[in-house]
């Protein structure tokens, strides 16, 4: 029997990306799948019903009949509790699942006895890069940030000699140098915006280097566990907060994309560090989602303090919905071809490395410890 794929029509308010496009669709069905799409799932990113039609896939117009017969359900948004109660117990959901804030769609998902993996838990190793949507989506979102800072700026970003005389390039600072923050550096770079950057892993300086923009060192490497930032220690944070205080002063625009896993974002940017900044200038907060590196952030609104606008985005992949869709569905591709033998089957214990990690919610538990303590009330 072969696997039924369902790829639902995401509903969250401004989510324009689909989970699985058409040309991973015809990849799928190569490889056995037989893949079922909601009516109109990827038409608010151009991919059309007649396109999955093409590739292989069958179109279905009603969501309980899509969800109640799936075998596997992609998603990019986790799943709600109404579509958790539509689908068959022993179920597998594949995608975004916010494992450390997402409560009651966990607990639902472990009550249906369905079995999902959160592609947030892909650990970040060598073999799991084709699979690491975190990194693609943050691509994504990073370009569109340095886009959006350079389109609400009333200033250039490049050098200019004119007739009416010479521009100077806007200066742009970006905070918080990972996968976002470093497309953002190369965006604003194309631009030919100056470009400073601080992060609190060391190792970030050389890629900030590499892309052509200023490092802003501290005596500070504050690599954690798998490669990501830990927390600042308190003395640690002062040296920061000075460091960040001249540098936001003298930004025309400041991109902010700091994150701490499983943790509010850390705030970097203070309410009197915005008064200190020239009117006209713009912060594109990427952390609004979890809590704001900036003080005065509200997610998914503009708040202009002292004449400076301070954008809070909660989902820039959403706003590039074309690509970003390809890229997570490529990386959904790589994802099942690890959970889908070459039988067709799921295969048979989630031992792998990379699915272990990633397991969520199985038979009825959470599995990972984190999410747990999470929905048992203990963090
Ligand atoms: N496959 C791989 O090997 C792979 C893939 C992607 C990312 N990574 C690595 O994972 C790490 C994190 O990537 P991410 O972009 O997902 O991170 P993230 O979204 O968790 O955080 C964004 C950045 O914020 C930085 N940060 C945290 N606290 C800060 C503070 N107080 N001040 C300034 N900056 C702060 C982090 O160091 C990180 O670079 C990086 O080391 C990256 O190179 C590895």
């Amino acid at each position: 029997m072969t696997i039924t794929l369902a790829v639902p029509k995401e509903m969250l308010p401004g989510e324009r990306r689909v989970s699985i496009v058409p040309e991973v669709v015809a990849k799928l069905v190569q490889s056995g799948f037989s893949i079922s799409v909601e009516t109109g799932a990827g038409s608010a990113a151009y991919y059309e019903d007649t396109d999955y039609e093409k590739a292989g896939a069958k179109i279905v117009g009603k969501r309980k009949d899509l969800l109640s017969s799936a075998g596997i359900v992609t998603v990019v948004q986790p799943p709600t509790e109404a579509d958790i109660a539509m689908m068959p117990p022993g179920a597998v959901i594949v995608g975004f699942m916010a494992p450390f804030k997402n409560i009651q769609g966990i607990k639902a998902m472990r009550d249906r006895g369905v079995t999902a993996f959160s592609l947030e838990l892909v650990p970040r190793i060598t073999r799991a890069q084709g699979m690491d949507a975190l990194s693609s989506q943050a691509t994504a979102g990073g370009y569109k940030a340095a886009l959006i800072s350079a389109a609400s700026s009333t200033k250039f970003f490049p050098m200019l000699t004119t007739a009416a005389g010479t521009i100077r390039p806007a200066k742009v600072l970006i905070l918080g140098a990972g996968v976002a923050g470093l497309m953002a550096i190369a965006t604003a770079k194309r631009l030919g915006a100056l470009v400073e950057a601080y992060d609190v892993r060391r190792a970030a300086g050389e890629q900030v280097r590499s892309l052509g923009a200023k490092f802003l060192e501290l005596q500070i490497n504050a690599e954690g566990a798998g490669g990501y930032a830990r927390e600042l220690t308190v003395e640690e944070k002062k040296q920061e907060e000075a460091m960040v205080k001249a540098a936001v002063a003298q930004a025309d625009v400041v991109i902010t994309t700091a994150n701490v896993p499983g943790r509010k974002a850390p705030r970097l940017v203070t309410g009197e560090m915005v008064l200190s900044m020239k009117p006209g200038s713009v912060i594109i907060d990427l952390a609004a989602e979890s809590g704001g590196n900036c003080e005065l952030t509200k997610p998914d609104e503009t708040v202009v303090e002292n004449g400076v606008s301070i954008i809070g985005p909660s989902n820039l992949p959403g706003q590039i919905p074309y690509h970003a869709s390809q890229m997570y569905s490529k990386n959904l591709q790589a994802f099942l071809s690890l959970l889908v033998g070459k039988d067709g089957k799921l295969v048979e214990d989630f031992g792998d490395e990379i699915l272990a990690a990633s397991l969520l919610v199985h038979k009825g538990e959470i599995r990972n410890s984190s999410s747990r303590e999470m929905v048992e009330g203990k963090k």
